[in-house]
């Protein structure tokens, strides 16, 4: 059974490759990559690198060749447009090669969401689905590493973490739980041609997430709650590009409008319970 991943090199491919490793043999594992330097520490478990570029479907075609499966790792470009792009490339190209199953990590609440990111992952579904490739979509919620993470700090040194999401909820899975989730998928059986929505049982908002810096840190932190424009322009004023701080707003929005509130037991399924928001606020502040 071969096993190929792309975006090794990135965070949830690196934390893939790490579950695939403790489960199969080295030698069943690849890493497609852009940059082959970056990934030697991949090379020196005895894992195969290979070149492949989203922008060059050249590249991949030859990249893919042999796999049984293929991780593949949706693009981190901030152009959607290119995105959908050098998605076709990668879909046509293991087509091509003759992979013969794909899984895809695409986002949960797609459906449903306004915010443009969302229409990549369902045109990269619907291009998976000409191929005849037996698929699996892996429908990754929000990364809950997105909201908790070093930058938390200077909430906590504020004393308050502003956002425009308002009372709205979230449903966020660390990156660590969804690559042990993809792992499954790639190691085990019976999951040819299903979407599973990778997302936790439970949901949390920015109030609660102020409550639980405020536990773990001692400092009374409180969740601000703006408008749009306001958060947009604190993220400029704070040197973020626009194109960021316009992502980054608008994530918050659909938070507002209740669009990442979904629940699912998919994941619970694949890799048992997920970890509890208050888990990764504690690992964050080493408590
Ligand atoms: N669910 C969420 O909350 C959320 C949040 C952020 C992103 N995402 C999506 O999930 C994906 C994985 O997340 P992540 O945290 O692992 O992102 P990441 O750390 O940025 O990793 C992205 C990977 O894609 C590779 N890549 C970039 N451009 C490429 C190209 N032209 N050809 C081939 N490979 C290319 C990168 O290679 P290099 O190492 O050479 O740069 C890296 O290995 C992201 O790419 C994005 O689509 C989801």
């Amino acid at each position: 059974m071969s096993i190929y991943v792309t975006g090794a090199t990135g965070e949830l491919g690196g934390l893939v490759i790490q579950n695939l490793f403790k489960q199969v043999p080295a030698n069943q594992i690849t890493a497609i990559v852009r940059n082959v330097e970056k990934a030697s520490h991949l090379a020196d478990l005895g894992i195969e690198v290979r070149h492949g570029d989203y922008n060059d479907p050249e590249s991949l075609q030859k990249a893919f060749v042999g796999a049984d499966k293929l991780l593949f790792i949706s693009s981190p470009d901030s152009d959607d447009t290119l995105r959908i792009v050098q998605h076709a490339n990668v879909v046509k190209a293991a087509r091509d090669a003759g992979v013969k199953h794909i899984a895809y990590t695409g986002y949960a609440f797609a459906e449903e969401s306004h915010i443009p990111l969302a229409q990549v992952h369902l045109a990269t579904e619907h291009a998976i689905l000409t191929t005849n490739i037996p698929y699996t979509f892996l429908r990754n919620s929000l990364y809950t590493d997105v909201f908790v993470n070093p930058d938390l700090n200077v909430s906590i040194e504020h004393g308050a973490l502003v956002t425009n999401t308002g009372k709205g909820t979230l449903n966020t899975v660390t990156r660590a739980d969804l690559a042990a989730a993809a792992a499954a998928v790639l190691t085990g059986q019976g999951h040819e041609n299903k979407t599973y929505t990778l997302v936790s049982d439970t949901v949390w908002s920015f109030d609660e997430l102020a409550r639980l810096i405020s536990k773990a840190s001692g400092k009374n932190v409180v969740h601000q709650a703006v408008s749009f424009e306001e958060e947009k322009n604190i993220l400029l004023g704070a040197g973020l590009p626009e194109s960021v701080a316009m992502l980054i707003a608008g994530i918050y929005q659909a938070v507002s409008e209740g669009e990442t509130a979904q629940t699912s037991t998919d994941l619970r399924m694949l890799i048992g319970s997920p970890t509890p928001l208050e888990e990764t606020v504690k690992q964050l502040l080493q408590i």
